[in-house]
């Protein structure tokens, strides 16, 4: 089952212009969103009062009564959760910085293409990161060393202005650890801005990260900054540079040399100060040598280069991320938290993850959904995780092998503070049930690190 289809995302409009409005719902619409419309702040406003399960608002900055920026702050306040992406004019320049300071996820030019509406709301919807607003640092979970060490690198390189390339398998946390960086920078205070070169088409991205002229090309009916524009003074986040077109790479190669750009149509040459963070899942020095990706820019990218390890590598971070998810849909829907069986804690522990913290993200959503009584059994779980056989799963270690001590002592851990839990704190009965003499307990509680009042909270 695709967990993607158990709730289709609810996105409201907020914006007088009644073609504006109705090109958003037909486009959203179509493309498998619920979307739901009002023509002034104020009935939207009424609109997220009456009804919080909204997963995006989409509002323009102009607006007859309040603005876009007194709606982004009202929201922030209110609904912390709520992801907002503002319309903007060219005119509004300013106010499009200023909204990405209060905490817009993103903005879309006017006049705008199906294309730059989904990027953006897609983006937005499936973000890398909580969207709480206000928070300067988002949430990174990890135990593990590996992840430990990470954070150490980015602390260090954040407060420098290198340019940094950012690998690691998709779903590994690219975007989030791009995100930490700015945030730990000193131009955390100006506009992060991520533009995903992979899902915009091609024609389109040179006037995206550049800006264009009124009739640079068809459908350029009025001028457009650009997003390194935008993002001058602050952070411009561009994920998959992997697939850029040679023609873009060296556009890409100016900014990064001169700091100059010229915006589509024309040649007037504009200058941005901008840090670049970019991202790849591929492997750019194979693309190098196939002469797909230039050698030249494959350096001025790649000055610091974060390396972000496939969860298979860190089982430390397993259950620490599994119980984040949780309570993030349990804090956010449900009143009773959620647990794991310690069958389906096995089959975490020994799974591959090929798709890393984002697949894990998705199968916690699903197991959610599904599980009954606030307890995730293996039936939860999809059946490509499951064992064919036993008791326990199978495990089929990889060219990359397998961290037995780790998995294990996940697994006992696990088993250990579910008992604890489930005996209300009480560690003669713990010890009882598991079968263990309470001495023996006391002392792997100790050694295991578990928190002394697990279960009497
Ligand atoms: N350490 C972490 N703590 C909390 N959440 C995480 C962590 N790592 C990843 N995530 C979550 O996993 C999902 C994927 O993260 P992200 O988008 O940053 O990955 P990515 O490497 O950029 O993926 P892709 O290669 O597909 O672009 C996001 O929802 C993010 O919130
Ligand atoms: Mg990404």
């Amino acid at each position: 089952m695709n967990n993607n289809n158990t709730k289709k995302n609810r996105i409201l409009v907020i914006d007088d212009e009644e073609h504006i409005t109705s090109f958003l719902k037909e486009t959203l619409e179509l493309s498998g969103y619920l979307c739901d419309t009002a023509e002034c702040g104020k009935e939207g406003l009424r609109k997220l009062r009456k009804d919080n399960g909204y997963d995006l608002l989409i509002t323009d900055i102009r607006l007859p009564d309040i603005s876009g920026l007194e709606i982004l702050e009202i929201t922030g306040k209110k609904y912390p959760f709520l992801p907002v992406i503002v319309i903007t004019g060219f005119a509004t320049i300013e106010s499009t910085k200023t909204a990405l300071r209060l905490g817009a996820m993103d903005y879309i030019p006017k006049p705008f293409t199906t294309g730059t509406v989904l990027a953006a709301v897609n983006n937005a919807i499936h973000a890398s990161f909580s969207p709480i607003r206000g928070r300067r640092f988002r949430k990174i979970v990890y135990r593990s060393h590996l992840m430990e060490q990470l954070m150490e690198l980015v602390n260090k390189i954040a407060k420098t202005d290198s340019t940094i390339l950012v690998t690691g398998e998709s779903g590994t946390g690219k975007e989030l650890i791009a995100r930490a960086i700015h945030n730990n920078s000193l131009r955390s205070t100006q506009p992060f801005i991520s533009v995903n070169s992979g899902a915009i088409p091609e024609g389109l991205l040179e006037s995206e990260l550049f800006g264009h002229v009124k009739g640079a090309f068809t459908g350029a009916t009025a001028t457009t900054h650009g997003r390194f524009h935008v993002a001058d003074g602050g952070t411009l986040f561009l994920d998959e540079v992997g697939n850029m077109s040679p023609a873009m790479q060296v556009k890409l190669l100016r900014v990064l040399q001169d700091g100059e750009f010229s915006p589509v149509g024309s040649s007037d040459v504009q200058t941005t100060d901008v840090r670049l963070i970019t991202a790849t899942n591929i492997n750019l020095e194979e693309a190098m040598s196939k002469n797909e990706f230039r050698e030249d820019l494959y350096y001025r990218l790649n000055v610091i280069e974060v390396h972000v390890p496939p969860l298979r590598h860190r089982t430390d971070d397993i259950l620490p991320l599994t119980e984040h998810f949780l309570s993030r849909l349990t804090g956010s829907e449900k009143q009773d938290s959620c647990v794991l069986s310690s069958s389906s804690v096995s089959i975490l522990l020994s799974y591959h993850w090929p798709g890393n913290v984002r697949e894990l993200e998705n199968i916690m959503e699903r197991a959610w959904v599904l599980c009954e009584n606030n307890v995730i059994l293996p039936k939860d779980l999809p059946g490509k995780m499951l064992p064919s056989h036993g008791n326990l799963p199978d495990i089929h270690p990889s060219s990359d092998g397998i961290q037995l001590d780790s998995l294990l002592e996940n697994i006992e851990k696990h088993y250990i503070i579910n008992t604890l839990k489930q005996s209300k704190g009480n560690r003669t009965l713990a010890a009882r049930l598991l079968g263990l003499k309470r001495t023996t307990l006391l002392a792997r509680i100790n050694s295991l690190g578990i928190a002394k009042d697990t279960g009497r909270k």
